[in-house]
């Protein structure tokens, strides 16, 4: 069933009121107050669609409470109402920002049509919002490329859980797809109309953090010049998506939890609560259950977020992926750049496949737009065009002219680094193995692969 929009009238005419709310009662929510006041107050409790508002009111000149509602959300519409058509407050109420200016007695019909009209308005603007989502993404800007079975398995679970409201926590290292998921469970789910909303909570000073979160009154604290809605607002109907959620200071952290609770925010400096309907998305690139456990992250709020988890594994244990990839960045890189580069030699993906990409997918991505711009011409891309620590730690071959930067200043550095990988890559990455082999204590290898840029895969 399709919830019905909320309209406000705003009428110290009992008559009035009543009469409007018969006519739109069948296919709107109607709430009705009779004075200035408390309709700004409902306004800021409610989610409300339209407004119908009288010019005169008793406590206050309904052309003013026009001009609070607006500087409180300018996207409100509100149509006037009055018992006299008067051609100059109807001009100043359009100037002001009004959608219409209506005269009583009311003709059914003709509110109705005008009440009609006011909310396909809006439901064609949200729908032309997601619409130009939906072709960005058929254009394959954030489509998710993947063949691995785990990450087949992590898709067929977003198909079942964007449909419902619970919480989902996605892990997984950086660069590893975190926020396209998240964006695509928004995008599948019956909220996809509604916004999707990002916070970092990693990014924004912790001292601002509460306000983005929940917005403030105007002087709430030193600074606050205006009211500000706070992305949990923002985000009403939709999804918020809590990235980097372990960097939540801990009285956030409990603010937060009482969010889910109650399922109400308040603002600073407002004891007014707030409904809010919103599914949140978390995402870490850190262990959270650890850090529950050294009692940095609460335990109770873990839970709550974590009722669907998503774990996303990192690019090199998701090998078959990594052709993949290269080639889908490629086309997109050829095309942003209007290149024709036509693929990678067998070598290059060979190294390409090798690789352990700390950086995940992101740093592919990087990588093969680097390459894309820098390449000259229409040939495939080879050996010669990989960065050389890409094919250190990729356990490929260096052979003559294939050294890109450094030259012979650097083949001592070279032979040096490759002959400890090709140790490691025999001992299967055992460090002890590896140190005796090469007559070397362990210190000196560990000290020798960070010079060198080798991260260690297997401690033992
Ligand atoms: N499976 C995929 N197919 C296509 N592009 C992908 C895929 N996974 C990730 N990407 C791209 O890689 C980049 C990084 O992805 P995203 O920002 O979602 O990662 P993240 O896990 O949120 O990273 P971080 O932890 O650093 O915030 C983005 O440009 C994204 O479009
Ligand atoms: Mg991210």
């Amino acid at each position: 069933m399709e919830i019905k929009p909320t309209l406000l009238i705003v009428d110290d005419e009992l008559g009035a009121r009543q009469s409007l709310e018969v006519i739109l009662e069948d296919d709107y929510r109607v709430l009705s107050v009779e004075s200035g006041q408390e309709a700004l107050e409902t306004l800021q409790k409610e989610s409300i669609h339209l407004v119908l508002l009288d010019v005169n009111l008793l406590d206050m000149d309904g052309l003013e409470v026009l001009r609070k509602i607006k500087k409180q959300d300018e996207e409100i519409d509100v149509i006037m109402v009055s018992a006299l058509n008067l051609a100059r407050k109807a001009v100043e109420a359009i100037k002001l920002g009004a959608y219409d200016y209506i005269t009583k007695p009311y003709e059914p019909d003709g509110i109705l049509s005008t009440v009609n009209r006011v909310i396909s308005k809006q439901r064609l603007h949200k729908e032309l919002v997601f619409l130009r989502r939906e072709v960005e993404t058929s254009r394959g800007f954030d489509q998710i490329i993947s063949q691995d079975k785990t990450m087949l398995e992590i898709f067929e679970l977003v198909k079942k859980v964007a449909f419902t409201s619970s919480n989902i926590l996605i892990t997984g290292e950086s660069g590893t797809g975190k926020e396209l998921v998240a964006r695509s469970i928004h995008r599948q789910g019956n909220r996809k109309a509604e916004p999707f909303v990002a916070i970092n909570c990693a990014a924004i000073p912790s001292e601002l953090m509460e306000s983005e979160m929940f917005g403030h009154e105007k002087g709430a604290f030193t600074g606050a010049h205006t009211r500000a809605i706070g992305k949990f607002e923002h985000a009403d109907g939709g999804t918020l998506f809590l990235d980097e959620i372990s960097a939540l200071r801990s009285d956030l952290q409990a603010k937060l939890l009482r969010v889910l609770q109650e399922r109400e925010i308040e603002r600073i400096g407002s004891n007014k609560p707030i409904k809010v309907d919103i599914r949140i998305i978390s995402a870490t690139n850190t262990n959270l259950e650890e850090a529950v456990f050294k009692g940095k992250f609460r335990q109770d709020l873990y839970f709550r977020l974590n009722v669907i988890p998503i774990s996303i594994p990192p690019l090199r244990e998701r090998k078959e992926d990594i052709q993949l990839l290269a080639k889908h960045f490629l086309d997109k890189f050829n095309r942003a750049f209007n290149k024709k580069i036509p693929g990678f030699s067998g070598k290059a993906l060979d190294a390409l496949t090798r690789y352990h990409w700390p950086g995940n997918i992101r740093e592919l991505e990087n990588l093969v737009e680097r390459i894309v711009v820098l390449s000259p011409g229409n040939e495939k891309i080879d050996l010669k065009d990989i960065p050389i620590e890409i094919l250190m730690n990729s356990g490929q071959n260096i052979q003559d002219g294939e050294v890109k930067e450094g030259g012979l200043l650097k083949i001592r550095e070279t032979i040096e680094k490759r002959i400890i990988l090709n140790v490691l890559e025999n001992t299967q990455w055992n460090q002890t193995e590896t140190a005796k082999i090469l007559k070397i204590n362990r210190n000196t290898l560990l000290q020798k692969a960070k010079q060198f840029g080798i991260l260690l895969r297997k401690i033992d």
